[in-house]
């Protein structure tokens, strides 16, 4: 295989198991997810990695040093649940850390660092989550991650690395000089409103960083949760986990479903699965994504936001994001703020419904519910183009 090839030119797409299961987690869970993943359109929309995090592992490593797996939970072996997964065509994830334990106390990689890369390597891994509980005194971050970037290179196998350093020295910064492809901007995420938005808030100010192989992380997806799982905390409707979707989407962020699909609803389907959304996320240019006028990392009374993220074919998303729990809001992206000229005709195509919105020029609207998100396709058109002023779309809207 060639490993010098952009393992991660677009922001990873996959299933992680810790939001959800936790400790709970054996062959059987991780090859229906991979199933499903097929079955149900995941890995056609994009999705590709099938992670177990941590509490994979056995507790103690084998008499000749290296990492092995919890044999009730994996009585056929983790070398074996590669190969299933790869034979779905899809591609398989595991968790460690660069502590002397993992987080859940389990032994971990420091002082290991290649011994474990090339039993991952053996192994069939294809992406490794790696986690910062543990740290020995008088080691920086920073060379805990490049020690391992290094071991993983070695291997000669592509190997995605996810850096979990949950952003506590700024792995923004460092992160792909470490060899890392995507790193935790934040601690973890549970699922509620609050903590998704305080998660996405933080994100202001690392736009530079993001790009082709290099992704902020702010960690897995709730999406579909419903607060139920390991990381429950209240739950969200379906606009609230659209919402979070479009900002991830919208942030360039990696993906990283974290429900169990095999119980997904149709409302969290659609969403995971709307082609619009997961065409921005993807979008071969990379940019992350940020607020028209919002640049920092103070959302308090911010309610209503307007987002863009340039796109590669000259087009331009457009996010309504209406964070207000009570009231509706009509929101305007001017063409001067996207950086297109004042007078230049603009299709506008609805991402989530896939609908023509109209042509225009100056600027375009949207009027967006409360805890809900508008997203656009702005498209510069010939000079001649007709416009086409409609009316804003209250669809939906009652009264207001
Ligand atoms: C940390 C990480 C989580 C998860 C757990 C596992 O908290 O940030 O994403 O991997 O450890 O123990």
């Amino acid at each position: 295989m060639d490993c010098r090839s952009i393992i991660a030119p677009t922001p990873p797409m996959g299933w992680n198991s810790w939001n959800t299961f936790g400790e709970n987690i054996d062959e059987k869970l991780v090859k229906d997810v991979a199933n499903i993943f097929v079955r149900d359109g995941y890995k056609d929309a994009g999705y590709e990695y099938v992670v177990i995090d941590d509490l994979w592992e056995a507790d103690e490593r084998t008499a000749d040093g290296k990492l092995t797996w919890d044999t009730d939970k994996f009585p056929s072996g983790i070398p074996a649940l590669a190969d299933y997964i790869h034979s779905k065509g899809l591609k398989f994830g595991i968790y460690s850390c660069s502590g002397i334990r993992t987080c859940a106390g389990k032994p971990a990689s420091y002082g290991y660092e290649e011994v474990d890369a090339q039993t991952f390597a053996e192994w069939g891994v294809d992406f490794l989550k790696y986690d910062y509980c543990y740290k020995p005194m008088g080691v920086s971050g920073p060379e805990l991650y490049r020690k391992m970037g290094q071991a993983l290179r070695a291997t000669g196998r592509p190997i995605l690395f996810s850096a979990c350093e949950w952003g506590h020295n700024n792995p923004a910064t460092w992160g792909r000089f470490a060899g890392a492809h995507m790193w935790r901007t934040t601690g973890d995420i549970v699922d509620s409103w609050d903590s998704m938005l305080n998660i996405a808030e933080k994100q202001a100010g690392l736009e530079v960083y993001a790009g082709p192989n290099a992704w902020n992380d702010p960690d897995m997806l709730v999406v579909g949760m419903y607060g139920r799982g390991n990381a429950a905390d209240g739950g969200m409707s379906d606009t609230e986990y659209k919402v979070h979707f479009a900002l991830w989407c919208m942030l360039a962020s990696p993906l990283m479903i974290g429900c169990d699909v095999r119980k997904a609803t149709v409302a969290t389907k659609q969403i995971l699965l709307n082609p619009g959304f997961i065409s921005v996320n993807q979008d071969p240019l990379g940019v992350q994504g940020r607020g028209i006028g919002y640049n920092d990392k103070d959302w308090e009374g911010q309610d209503f936001q307007v987002w863009s993220k340039p796109l590669s074919d000259g087009s331009i998303a457009v996010a309504f994001f209406n964070f207000n729990g009570d009231r509706a809001r009509t929101m305007v992206a001017p063409w001067a703020a996207l950086a297109i000229h004042d007078h230049r005709p603009c299709h506008v195509l609805d991402l989530w419904t896939a609908q023509e919105v109209g042509t225009f020029d100056r600027y375009v609207e949207a009027h967006v519910q409360p805890h809900d998100v508008v997203m656009y396709k702005v498209t510069p058109a010939p000079s001649d183009a007709k416009i086409q002023h409609q009316r804003v779309r209250k669809a939906g809207c009652d009264g207001c």
